[in-house]
């Protein structure tokens, strides 16, 4: 899903654009990429010199990211801590507390990035789960509209899967396959009222490429 090769130029215009929201983002020097392969926008971070977290519940993908981590190290990134870990964003607070986080909220994005969001197992406990860092999550979905979802579905036939069914649910946009893909385009206010549920307010919304949105999120409490 990651490779490039299956990209169509729509899917790779939102991937470019996916992080243009937290850009401007005050006091933000941690990017925790949930769902991240093997490093979706690890580049992004180190371009900015941000600290970097990675957590994807595929250990080759994870292996990978590890072996571009020494690749990608600049001159006085010694400043800075980037690891990826293997492990699910249901079980998020075992990793924060594991790595040291707590206590670093402050400069951390949560980034639910390339509509992992929908393809979560169990999208209420790994929302809430993020939630109880305390740190700012972002989420970037797929559109539920009808553009979006034919464009979801070229995506998914060049990833190779077979027997697409679209089928509009009370949650969203839920895309299915032969072999088991089983992705949501969640309708925002879902989104919404998920994070609410942890005293979590939309700080920030935006399109992107047409396709996708960015909601970026944080605590109610400030
Ligand atoms: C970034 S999402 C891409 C979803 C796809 N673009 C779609 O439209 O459904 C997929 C990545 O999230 C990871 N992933 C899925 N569920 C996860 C979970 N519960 N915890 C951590 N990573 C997860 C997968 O292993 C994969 O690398």
């Amino acid at each position: 899903m990651f490779d490039a090769l299956h990209h169509t130029p729509e899917v790779a215009a939102y991937l470019g654009a996916e992080l243009d929201p937290l850009a401007d983002a005050p006091d933000f020097d941690h990017l925790v990429e949930i769902g991240c392969g093997s490093g979706l926008h690890l580049d992004w971070a180190v371009e900015r010199g941000l600290h970097y977290d990675g957590l994807d519940l595929v250990a080759q993908l994870v292996d990978e990211g590890r072996a571009r981590l020494a690749e990608l190290a600049r001159p006085h990134d010694h400043a800075r801590h980037r690891r990826f870990h293997l492990g699910s964003a249901e079980d998020l607070g075992t990793l924060w507390s594991a790595a040291g986080l707590e206590g670093r909220h402050h400069g951390a994005i949560l980034a639910f990035p390339f509509n992992c969001a929908g393809s979560l197992a169990h999208p209420e406990t790994a929302l809430g789960a993020a939630a109880r860092t305390q740190a700012r999550i972002y989420i970037s979905v797929f559109a539920a509209s009808r553009p979006a979802t034919a464009c979801r579905l070229a995506y998914y036939a060049r990833c190779g899967y077979a027997a697409l069914a679209t089928t509009d649910t009370e949650h969203g946009v839920l895309v299915t396959s032969l072999e088991g893909l089983r992705s949501f385009a969640y309708h925002e206010r879902h989104l919404v009222e998920l994070l609410a549920r942890s005293s979590y307010v939309l700080e920030r919304r935006s399109e992107l490429a047409g396709v996708g949105v960015g909601l970026l999120f944080a605590p109610a409490s400030g």
